[in-house]
């Protein structure tokens, strides 16, 4: 066999997602999974278990790999660097992924590149942390700098008396990232891919809907954003892909801010296939996922065109509903044309574990489109009609 085989550590969806494409390429791919029951485990016959922070089990994953890549941007650097020096080709390497992993070592780097930033500091302590507020005006954002996701990791301070709450987590990290708590008009994620020999692509600027810290539903592309702002976030989203040398697919979180400075602001970089850009899988020539594999092999890219006008990806959580099967025939009868998408995870409220992609022919029909997925993930996680619809069809004579 002369197909590549690519390593994937951690056996997420994301994991999960980039078999089908490997499968339609012809390629193999295993995954280091952290468990027996991890999401990606069903999809891949090859997924030995082992902790990605266990450099022996990451070495011995290593074996016959053509490319070692991630699912989750947790593996220590140092981890990677000996991986490397091994002779592993690890992709995206530990000098790009560190910005995806430490969230002031990324905003050095935005600022290094003079792109916009919230303003920022890092701050050792409570005082550190009411200071900043002092001079730049409450609430601010505190963060984790590592280890957060989904919002954990991310808390609001509303006040230097309020500042005095968070000494817990100065205990347990120091020192945090500040922010300023921007005014934004909504969310944007700027996607593209790069290979190892600088090759790259971009997808259209999305617009991202966040329910308490988790991304809920996305819009592609964004609609009526200002063709310089995305212009230029998609022009900022390669540069950082070029300038600190990512390669794979990335995801550039940013804040919409019109009429101050660039017209965005940049939150935060994730090196691998993202919830962003689940909408490819239906919604464009390439999926992020094949780009991924692709980019991460320095294999010539996909074209990134939106197939149809418009699409709309809308996850869903965890439920009432323990048996997601069991609601399927009504969610596929209430909408044709949804493509759904199940991680295969057991269910627990909140946790991610599914979505649907509805692609439109024309933008016109993207409040539509948003109704109809709305309608169709609502059904699987609570596993029945809502209830004004099956009181339509029980009505109707
Ligand atoms: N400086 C800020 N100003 C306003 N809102 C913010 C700020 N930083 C974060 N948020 C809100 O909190 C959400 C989560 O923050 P962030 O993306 O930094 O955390 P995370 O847990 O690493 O994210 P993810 O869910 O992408 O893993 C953002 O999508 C945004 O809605
Ligand atoms: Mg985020």
């Amino acid at each position: 066999m002369t197909f590549p085989v690519i390593g994937v550590v951690g056996g997420g969806q994301l994991a999960r997602m980039m078999a089908p494409a490997a499968t339609a390429l012809g390629f193999e791919l295993r995954v280091l999974a952290e468990g027996e029951d991890v999401s990606a485990v069903s999809a891949v016959p090859n997924a030995p278990v082992g902790d990605y922070k266990d450099l022996a089990a990451l070495m011995e994953f290593s074996k016959g790999l053509d490319v070692m890549t991630f699912d989750h941007e947790h593996v220590p650097g140092d981890h990677l660097y000996a991986l490397i020096e091994a002779g592993v080709n690890v992709q995206p390497g530990p000098d790009a992924l560190v910005n995806a992993q430490d969230k002031l070592v990324m905003r050095e780097a935005i600022d290094r590149l003079e792109l916009p930033n919230p303003e920022w500091a890092a701050v050792d302590d409570v005082a550190g942390l009411v200071s900043f507020g002092d001079r730049i005006g409450w609430p601010v954002v505190l963060k984790t700098p590592r280890g957060g996701y989904d919002g954990k990791g991310v808390r609001i301070v509303g006040s230097a008396e309020e500042a005095a709450e968070t000494a817990d987590w100065f205990e347990a990290m120091s020192p945090l990232l500040a922010e300023a708590k921007v005014e934004f008009s909504r969310e944007l994620s700027a996607l593209v891919a790069r290979t190892p020999d600088g090759a790259s692509r971009a997808w259209p600027v999305v617009h991202t809907i966040q329910v308490d810290g988790v991304c809920d539903e996305v819009i592609a592309p964004a609609q009526n954003i200002s063709l310089e702002v995305a212009a230029a976030a998609e022009e900022a989203a390669l540069r950082i892909a070029n300038e600190l040398g990512v390669t794979g697919v990335m995801a550039v979180e940013m804040f919409e801010t019109p009429g101050s400075g660039a017209g965005f602001l940049i939150n935060e970089l994730a090196m691998r296939p993202h919830n962003t850009g689940h909408w490819t899988q239906d919604g464009s020539v390439t999926s992020q996922f094949e780009q991924h594999l692709r980019a991460v092999l320095n294999l010539p890219l996909g074209a990134t065109d939106v197939l149809g006008q418009v699409a709309v990806m809308k996850n869903f959580l965890g439920g009432d509903n323990q048996d997601l099967f069991s609601a399927f025939p009504a969610a596929l009868a209430a909408e044709p044309a949804a493509k759904v998408h199940c991680y295969g995870k057991s269910v627990r409220p909140g946790r991610k574990i599914g979505h649907v992609n509805l692609v439109g022919a024309s933008a016109g029909d993207v409040d539509s489109l948003r109704q109809r997925a709305t309608v169709v993930a609502n059904i699987i996680r609570d596993g029945r009609l809502p209830a004004a619809a099956s009181g339509t069809t029980e009505e109707t004579p």
